[in-house]
């Protein structure tokens, strides 16, 4: 079977990873992707959003399964677009993208099918939702409604902060389109997961639940990122939690798109707070969690594929079965001088991949790295030139370094001594993932 993969991050370098170990995959490719990519499949250089050109190589490539990694694509109808050339798709479409990409929808749509989520308002007037956060207690959170960069969500402490994000989305147009309506939101608090599952329309396959760990420094101080690490499995969640999550949330969730003729096909990820042992959704996302997926891959002891297939043809899912390590996986992410924030970072080596690989049940799945192929020339002056391969980074979160051990501190250990071999200008990453 060929396999494509859409996307460029640790996600998708951690899905191809494990895809490679299918029997049944003989062809793997995946665009545009990164160095880390480029060593399990065949990178193809075509942006992740360029669709006509994505199609027209999976049709000339006659690639049999299709995987969209990031939501971007998916939210902007990648799939419907494959799907109406005949192409088998692992990723929802963009009706059932909406869950992700527009929070008002996915509020009221819980609303509709009474699953448990934070109280919220809907507002698109600046004045109306400071008067609004005035006779609210703090702390608050505010949402832009659409896609932005790392979801653009703000808990504020303050009223002061309330008013600013307000501000910022509505007045000054800082998430542009995506932040003309926003949805101001109850705090919860309690521990956060994140609740992975396959579907395929209208059953379901829970994955193992994981932890992300959300704030750029350690003790969860500093502001939101992508996720800077995860662990997997995750302490205090017990059968009778998932049970209340996939009666409450999944079930519902599932058949309430299937009535709205939108079925979801595709892994959903939700995030929840646990709340006096009661879940509460944060949001849906319409694809794997990353670094998330770095942990579930190095878990998951089944194969990939057929569960991503069975996900693609409606209803393929019933019978299946996906069988996890006992062990902890811990993923521990490094990133690059400035990230969330940089965006005038400057492209520089990156050292010690190779000993960090030599730890013992540990992967190293890249993000923002690039090969460079240079030209050197000899000191020696007679002319001579070598051709040497270099790998840089390429802004943001660079590599992630996965684990597996019998418990959480050993795998977390065992991270970061691989990951104080990995030296690069301005890496940063925490200290405190998975203890
Ligand atoms: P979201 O994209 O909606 O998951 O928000 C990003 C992060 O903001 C979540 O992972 C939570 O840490 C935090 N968050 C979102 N909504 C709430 C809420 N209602 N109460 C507390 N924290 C929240
Ligand atoms: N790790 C959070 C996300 O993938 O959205």
């Amino acid at each position: 079977m060929k396999v494509f993969v859409i996307g460029s991050g640790g996600r998708e370098h951690a899905l191809l990873w494990k895809l490679r170990q299918s029997p049944d995959v003989t062809e793997l490719y995946c665009a545009p992707g990164n160095a880390g990519t480029g060593l399990v499949a065949e990178n193809v250089f075509i942006p992740s959003l360029d669709r006509s050109a994505l199609r027209t190589f999976a049709l000339w490539k006659r690639i049999d399964l299709t995987v969209i990694g990031p939501e971007l694509p998916l939210a902007l109808g990648m799939t419907d677009y494959f799907e109406d050339a005949g192409l088998t798709v692992f990723g929802p479409t963009q009706a059932a993208a909406q869950l992700e990409a527009s929070k008002v929808f996915a509020k009221q749509f819980m609303l509709e099918e009474n699953i448990q989520t934070a109280p919220f308002e809907v507002f698109e007037d600046a004045e109306k939702a400071i008067a609004y956060v005035e006779g609210k207690r703090m702390p608050i959170v505010i949402k832009p409604d659409g896609l932005a960069p790392r979801n653009g969500v703000v808990v504020c402490n303050m009223l002061s902060d309330a008013v600013a994000a307000i501000r910022a989305c509505l007045v000054e147009g800082c998430f542009k389109k995506a932040g003309k309506r926003i949805l101001i939101e109850n705090c919860l608090s309690g521990q956060e997961i994140s609740y992975h599952c396959l579907v395929d329309g209208y059953n379901f396959l829970p994955l193992a639940v994981s932890q992300d760990y959300k704030r750029l420094y350690d003790d969860n101080t500093g502001p939101n990122t992508g996720g800077m690490g995860a662990r997997s499995p995750v302490p205090n969640v017990t059968d009778d939690l998932l049970q209340k999550i996939a009666t409450r949330i999944v079930e519902p969730t599932i058949s309430g798109m299937a009535k709205r003729e939108c079925e979801f096909r595709g892994v959903l990820y939700i995030g929840i707070m646990i709340v006096n042992g009661e879940p509460y959704v944060l949001e849906y996302n319409v694809r794997f969690g990353d670094p998330e997926a770095q942990v579930l891959m190095m878990r998951l002891k089944s194969d990939l594929f057929p569960l991503l297939a069975a996900c693609a043809c409606g209803g393929g899912l019933r019978g299946a079965r996906a069988e996890f390590s006992k062990d902890t996986a811990v993923c521990l992410v490094a990133a690059s001088a400035g990230y969330p924030d940089a965006s005038n970072y400057k492209e520089v080596p990156i050292r010690g991949l190779e000993k960090a690989a030599a730890f013992q049940k540990t992967e190293i799945f890249h993000s923002g790295t690039r090969m460079v192929r240079d030209q050197v020339m000899a000191a020696d002056g007679s002319g001579t030139r070598t051709v040497r391969d270099q790998m840089m980074t390429a802004g943001g979160r660079v590599v992630g370094i996965t684990s597996l051990a019998r418990n959480s501190d050993t795998a977390a250990r065992r991270t970061r001594h691989a990951m104080s071999r990995i030296s690069f200008d301005g890496m940063h990453y925490r200290t405190g993932v998975g203890v």
